[in-house]
């Protein structure tokens, strides 16, 4: 192991001792922002060139950008090129690595980040999951468990909260984000960056919203795709969720590898110096998606690397990850006067500020504690977190004659499904340090609820496999023959969600299709457990099975969460924030869409309104829904006025009674329709909600309170108005089933 002496430290122990001040920038009891500006002094073009470079470590999240090896890496490192590093794992390895930076010559340390997406070492269900839960305190402990382990080892920053809206479940990042829902997106990207965050302790990290802007849009939800949208689709759909994490005090952002109107994201000088850095008065500091800032030049908007880092720099980005263009051009750019140097000093002193916050010029270690990173990373009470945001994210979508809980008459389980047993599907392509090994599975989880004896299992399918195999099946139909009921674990293999993993067709294979057709023959009870990081197409089987739960990619704690949840251990209160398409076709299908100048009659009958012929036009399951072992029914939805004003706010009372036979929680939704508008407005828009647990037999009142800043969009200037006019408003237990009444703005 190379190790290196801290020079800076040595210089400053060797001048002190003598006659001269510490350094500003040394000096823990100067204003952070002096250490910065005394700092930006002392370096040369090429050290702040350096800052504003991020090297990828130990692996590679994008194509191999020709990284030289480690001993390159340190010696650059130690020489002043590189600002940060990412993908340097654990606490031993990022000391080493900080070593060669406080060895360089005015000692500066580096920020290592890492993508934290849904847990560190103890894995919690992937966003999109957890965002089902409508548990907002649930989903901050999450990402501070996820920000204590990561801390512990060695991470001060994380590339998250992802906080692209979209509608596309064929593109493979839906599991990062949090839906459709631009409202809810935006509660969610504010509790994620607390948990991240919290005080900027060394227990949390820096955190970075992503991928600015509109990502989600990406043409047919493919990946690394072109993006159009106009600017009102902007505002109102992409930027809430990116604003919210602004407004809670985010330190970064990430460009994304898409364009708008035109322009690759990360050298459109609109989103990034006009919106972010102006209108939003973003004082943290611009980071490039993996060589976003190269890839112009694919895009065909840069001539070549240097033309790159120019055109990023003058948009107003600022760290470079893995393109290494900045560190190698910024200097002769400067040079040639293409760029001036206070816009670098601008982009290296937003960088050296978080430096400075998180301590590291005083404590560069505090973040490389081995015992403590022992201590936390999977600790007991971390997976106990991670098993409780499990049972809360899952969402049951079908459950004919109550088939579920499995009653106590239930004695032999065939437990059917290549995903239930073999750990290398549990885990989705963003798993951190998450072994599969160390996750439960379902037939594990099964056992330990059910008992061991009480379950027989067969794997029924191969994965990715696209013929059907005929004796699997047979073999899952005897177990099930001579079981009371089968549980069969469905969907797509984890490693098929996430970056890089767009899909054409997001049917249920039709292997597990032909599987279930004959597990139906045999007259049991079929569950279907569905593993996946989008919502699937499932029209299909729905008639093949009694039961549908819908599992997403739960994390660490998988099996036994879906076992507690077969069991009636807990009673599921998940509800889905996307749609799920009754056809690839139908896609993009999404609660919150516009209104047209042809709807459809309730009935869907007629001719000559927007729609295919084919297939009707709702989802499967629309937004908002999820059942429960009980069942809750709304009454009594009154305003307490029928004219709202600016001055006042409208209470909206609705009555929820659990008239099912189980305790259960229930998340009751409030949407509203602006009717007419000076733009086109979705046809409802999800603007609250609640949940709440109901003793079987209980009734409640709840109340929501509208004011009108709840009735504002945006224009195209991104600027929000209210306008005077009728509104409805709904309320119910998902985005279909509402109770509805209206009022007027005045
Ligand atoms: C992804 C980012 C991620 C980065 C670093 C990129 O390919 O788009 O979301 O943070 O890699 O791993």
């Amino acid at each position: 192991m190379i190790r290196f002496v801290p020079y800076a430290l040595l210089i400053c122990t060797m001048a002190c001792s003598q006659t001269t001040e510490k350094p500003v920038y040394l000096r823990s009891d100067a204003k952070t922002e002096d250490r910065v500006t005394d700092l930006l002094k002392r370096m040369t073009v090429e050290e702040k060139a350096g800052q504003l470079n991020q090297l990828a470590g130990d692996l590679n999240t994008g194509p191999a950008s020709g990284n030289a090896d480690w001993q390159h890496k340190l010696e650059a490192i130690k020489n002043g090129q590189v600002g940060s590093m990412l993908n340097v794992v654990g606490a031993a390895k990022t000391r080493q690595v900080q070593e060669a930076a406080l060895a360089g010559r005015l000692g500066i340390p580096l920020l290592f980040g890492y993508d934290v997406m849904h847990g560190y070492k103890t894995i919690f269900p992937i966003p999109l999951a957890e965002a089902c839960s409508w548990e907002l305190e649930q989903v901050e402990r999450n990402h501070a468990v996820a920000a204590a382990e990561s801390s512990s080892a060695g991470v001060h920053w994380t590339f998250g909260p992802m906080c692209d809206i979209s509608d596309d479940p064929r593109w493979g990042r839906v599991m990062e984000g949090a839906g459709e829902d631009p409202w809810y997106g935006a509660q969610l990207a504010a509790a994620r960056v607390k948990g991240l965050q919290g005080n900027l302790d060394t227990n949390h990290i820096l955190a970075c919203v992503k991928h600015f802007a509109a990502y989600g849009a990406v043409e047919g939800g493919k990946e690394y795709a072109y993006t159009d949208l106009s600017r009102v689709a902007l505002w109102n759909k992409y930027m809430p969720p990116y604003k919210a994490a602004i407004d809670a005090g985010i330190a970064t952002v990430m460009n994304g590898f898409t364009t708008f109107e035109g322009i690759p994201v990360t050298g459109n000088r609109y989103l990034v110096t006009d919106v972010l850095k102006n209108k939003w008065n973003f004082k943290g500091f611009v980071v490039s998606d993996w060589n976003s800032i190269g890839e112009m030049v694919n895009w065909g908007y840069a001539a070549d690397k240097k033309d790159a880092a120019f055109k990023a720099i003058s948009a107003g980005s600022m760290m470079d990850m893995e393109t290494q263009a900045m560190v190698k051009f910024i200097p002769e750019l400067v040079k040639e006067g293409k760029i001036q140097m206070k816009e670098i000093d601008d982009a290296v002193g937003r960088i050296l500020y978080y430096k400075f916050k998180l301590g590291l010029f005083d404590n560069p270690f505090a973040y490389c504690n081995e015992a403590r990173e022992k201590a936390t990373l999977f600790s007991n009470e971390n997976r106990k977190q991670s098993l409780e945001a499990a049972k809360r994210s899952i969402v049951l979508l079908k459950n004919e004659n109550k088939v579920l809980p499995l009653k106590k008459e239930v004695k032999k389980i065939a437990l059917i499904g290549l995903y239930a047993s073999d750990k290398s599907h549990i885990f989705d392509f963003w798993k951190g340090q998450g072994n599969p090994n160390d996750a439960v599975s379902l037939q594990e989880g099964m056992a330990a609820a059910f008992g061991t004896s009480s379950i027989s299992y067969s794997a029924g399918y191969v994965d990715l496999s696209t013929t059907t195999n005929k004796s699997l099946i047979a073999e899952a139909v005897a177990k099930t023959r001579s079981a009371d009921i089968a549980v069969v674990n469905i969907g797509l293999s984890g490693d098929l969600a996430g970056e890089d993993r767009s899909l054409a067709n997001i049917a249920i294979p039709a292997d597990q299709v032909e599987l279930l057709k004959e597990l139906k023959k045999t007259g049991k009870p079929v569950i279907a457990v569905v593993s996946a990081g989008r919502p699937m197409i499932l029209t299909e089987i729905t008639d093949l099975c009694d039961a549908i739960l819908y599992t997403w990619i739960l994390g660490s704690e998988s099996g036994n969460a879906i076992a507690q949840v077969l069991a009636g251990e807990y009673n599921p209160s998940g509800k889905t924030v996307m749609s799920f398409p009754k056809a690839t076709g139908q896609i993009p299908v999404y609660y919150n869409h516009f209104k047209t100048g042809r709807p459809s009659t309730t009935d869907g009958k007629g001719n000559w309104y927007s729609r295919y012929r084919d297939v009707d036009n709702h989802p499967l399951y629309p937004f908002g829904f999820g059942l429960s072992y009980s069942h809750f029914t709304y009454s009594n939805l009154t305003l307490s006025d029928s004219i709202l004003d600016n001055n006042h706010t409208l209470q909206v009372k609705v009555t929820i009674t659990n008239d099912g036979d189980h305790d259960g929680e229930e998340v009751a939704q409030l949407y509203i329709n602006d009717v007419a508008a000076s733009i086109v407005r979705p046809v409802k828009e999800l603007k609250g909600y609640q949940k709440i647990m109901l003793k079987k037999g209980e009734s409640k009142t709840i109340q929501f309170t509208l004011g009108s800043s709840d009735l504002s969009f945006y224009d195209a200037s991104g600027n929000s108005v209210v306008e005077p006019g009728k509104f409805e408003v709904f309320v119910g237990g998902n985005s279909r089933d509402v109770l509805q009444e209206q009022f007027w703005l005045k």
